[in-house]
């Protein structure tokens, strides 16, 4: 039985002050029993964060991570970075990367890799765009993600990884995948997980929806067999949706 793992990717939403706010309001509203709750604030708020989560069991998480160790990187910030903030995760290969910043399969691996080799854990983020979808080419889309993504990846490594299933049309457009469709690509996942791995590591494996979820559809998506969690974004930035995700869980 997997426990389900809601994270909140807060984008390039909240100053410090209004991360205080907000995490300060989480706290008050997410009552997490078996399940994993993580925020994934800007890098700007992972200190204050950080402070204000100490003894909570809400976790921490940063929305990405240099391929680089240190050095003359302007801009950049690494995982030793990450994780002397309190990160517990990172989310790698969001598809907002993958479409402004051109980050390609490989460099998501690379990422992947560094997280890992941090002993931190990765949410890694796969999806087709509707382009995709109409073309009927969804699967083979989602088959040289995994593919990608998961190169030279051992299986130890992959129980710290988990992977976020969120189709591009669903993001931010306020029009969820349905149960039906967010499952089918779930259960491909697992099953290409079990064809690279082992079919006891596609059992463990998390994957989690993104896209449009809300308190609204939120039992539904997460009551699919394949569906073991959310990677919310718009309904994360309100302790009250928020916790309407999470508290019927
Ligand atoms: P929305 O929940 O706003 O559609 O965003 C989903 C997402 O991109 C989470 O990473």
């Amino acid at each position: 039985m997997r426990n389900k793992v809601i994270a909140g990717n807060w984008k390039m939403n909240k100053d410090v002050f209004e991360t205080a706010d907000l995490i300060n309001g989480l706290k008050k509203s997410v009552a997490a029993k078996n399940v994993e709750v993580i925020v994934c604030p800007p890098f700007t708020s992972l200190v204050v964060a950080q402070q204000l989560l100490k003894g909570s069991t809400i976790k921490l998480g940063a929305q990405d991570v240099s391929v680089h160790d240190d050095g003359a990187y302007t801009g950049e910030v690494s995982v030793t970075m990450l994780k002397s903030v309190g990160c517990e995760y990172v989310i790698v290969g969001h598809s907002e990367r993958r479409q402004y910043f051109h980050e390609s399969n490989e460099l998501i691996n690379q990422k992947a890799k560094k997280v890992l080799a941090a002993s931190m854990r990765v949410i890694i983020c796969v999806g087709e765009t509707l382009e995709e979808r109409e073309k009927e080419i969804t699967d083979k889309v989602i088959t040289a993600q995994i593919k990608g993504v998961l190169a030279g990846l051992s299986e130890s490594d992959l129980e710290r990884v988990i992977i976020a299933y969120e189709p591009v049309w669903a993001i931010g457009t306020g029009k969820n995948a349905t149960p039906r469709q967010a499952e089918d690509v779930h259960q491909l996942i697992r099953k290409l997980v079990g064809q690279i791995y082992s079919w006891n590591v596609a059992e463990k494996i998390i994957i989690q929806y993104g896209g449009s979820v809300k308190p609204e559809n939120a039992k539904e998506l997460l009551s699919q067999d394949d569906i073991d969690g959310a990677l919310v974004g718009g309904a994360c930035l309100k302790p009250d949706s928020f916790a309407g995700i999470i508290s019927p869980i």
